[in-house]
């Protein structure tokens, strides 16, 4: 079905409030439970197929509000050896690709709709795009964030006007009450972030301009949660360039897509506390996964440590900062060429989503990563509380290593007993690397006999396959 046509009658008329109020005062009598959540635009027995020509369309309608963002070839083609870009589609006001469906959506609207004002669950970024857009479109906008939503998100949101309303402990939660929300009467329209047809259209526009700005692209990774911007994309692209592959990238610890492609369907997904917080969608759209389904070319699924290593490199090579659904499409390519080597001498795009991460856990993500590497070290040295010549001896030898003191604080041992003339120097330290913080722990353990502890897991060597790559066929 071509959903052009269709939202452009939007319509239809029938708001979801107001399919919610029919549907309690007329129960199906062969329905148990009241389906409070129905969404006319996401309807599992009817969903909608994204046509390339609505995505055109979008396009259109945003082009003289939202720049095009850039496309940057990587600085490290040769450690990766291919032909790596990046898509920064962090470089948005609100700091996620979100804007493009946000505007799209809300300009889409009827006169009637648009005063009514619409509402919506999301995990943050979506939120944000919805209010910046409302707010400048003079549309209502209420956000419904489950309540461990960070305060740096939930003010943003109320920065640009939206109504917040902090409900459930997750995105499931969330949802539900929006949606009672609307069965309570307030009469506006619910705009999925991740599954109404025109927000998969909206996201479909990064397609289109990645195949301008880089025609000889052969392969695109993009991050996955919900399914709409892997939806949106793949329609634009393999309409056009059929040969050019689509990868999802999901996180393991909600890999909702890659199950409901071993499925066959979108099915309920249990999820995991991680990184990626964004991506969290228990259950991905039936509109995304209908149209997605047969054009995505493979899934995989990454841990947090190769994301934490993800945003540090994009840091530090490519100066962005991104949060871990942003970086997850890089976060693949880490562990390369054990895992898809079939992209080696390929010209490939990472697409890097969003850049709204929390200020305390990108400097926990970034020393992580640092430690995964081997570049952050942790040793503790057992001293005589008197010997304050073997503190400094030991300082001294790490410093003429060329190895970065970065902690160092003693803990004396009196808590045990027989410790009363035992200090702990604890040291945190930083290397250039694996090899480096092997050659550190060699010297102070034939310096030091028996003295010095380390913890070990710097020292053991990355895991090469620390992610699981599936082909459908
Ligand atoms: C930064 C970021 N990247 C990727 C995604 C995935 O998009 P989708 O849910 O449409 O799959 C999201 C979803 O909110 C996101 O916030």
């Amino acid at each position: 079905m071509d959903v052009s046509s269709d939202t452009e009658k939007e319509s239809l008329g029938v708001s979801p409030a107001v399919l919610a109020k029919r549907y309690l005062v007329k129960p199906n009598p062969w329905c148990s439970k009241l389906d409070l959540e129905f969404d006319v635009y996401c309807d599992a027995a009817n969903p909608k197929l994204i046509s390339y020509k609505s995505i055109t369309k979008a396009a259109s309608e945003i082009k003289s509000v939202i720049a095009k963002t850039p496309l940057r070839k990587s600085k490290c083609c040769v450690q990766f050896n291919m032909e790596l870009h990046y898509k920064f589609e962090l470089f948005h006001q609100t700091g996620s690709f979100h804007e493009r469906s946000a505007l799209y959506s809300l300009k889409m609207l009827d006169e009637r709709q648009r005063a009514a004002g619409v509402i919506t669950a999301s995990l943050g970024n979506w939120a944000q795009a919805l209010a910046y857009y409302g707010k400048r479109l003079g549309i209502p906008v209420t956000v419904v964030l489950p309540v461990h939503t960070m305060p740096d998100i939930t003010k943003k949101c109320e920065d640009f006007g939206a109504q917040v309303i902090l409900r459930g402990n997750d995105f499931g939660e969330a949802k539900r009450q929006a949606f009672q929300i609307i069965s309570n009467g307030k009469n506006c329209s619910y705009i999925n972030g991740y599954d109404h047809p025109n927000v998969i259209t909206g996201a479909g526009t990064i397609g289109l301009e990645i195949l301008e700005q880089l025609p000889g692209t052969q392969v695109i990774l993009v991050p996955v949660g919900g399914g709409g911007l892997i939806a949106g994309i793949a329609t634009a692209v393999k309409q056009l360039r059929p040969e050019i592959l689509i990868y999802g990238i999901q996180s393991d610890k909600c890999g909702s897509f890659y199950k409901a492609m071993e499925n066959n369907r979108p099915i309920n997904t249990s999820v995991n506390h991680g990184l990626a917080e964004s991506l969290a969608i228990p259950l991905v759209g039936y509109n995304a996964f209908h149209s997605a389904h047969h054009l995505v070319d493979k899934m995989v699924l990454v841990n947090d440590d190769s994301l934490t290593r993800a945003i540090l490199h994009l840091a530090e090579e490519e100066k962005v900062i991104t949060e871990g659904a942003g970086a997850i499409s890089v976060a693949a390519l880490l562990a390369a060429p054990n895992i898809l080597p079939e992209l080696q001498n390929k010209t490939v795009v990472c697409v890097i989503t969003g850049g709204n991460i929390n200020h305390i856990i990108l400097t926990r993500c970034l020393d992580r990563a640092k430690a995964i590497e081997g570049r952050l070290i942790k040793i503790t040295i057992k001293l005589a509380t008197e010997d304050s010549k073997g503190h400094a001896k030991i300082l001294r030898i790490i410093a003429s290593m060329s190895c970065n003191i970065l902690q160092s604080y003693r803990e004396s041992g009196w808590l045990i007993e027989d410790r009363f003339y035992t200090t702990y120097l604890i040291l945190i330290c930083e290397t250039r690397g694996i090899q480096h913080a092997c050659s550190v722990k060699r010297v102070l353990n034939t310096l030091f006999p028996d003295l010095c502890q380390f913890e070990e897991e710097p020292f053991n060597p990355v895991e090469a396959c620390c992610c699981f790559p599936k082909r459908f066929p």
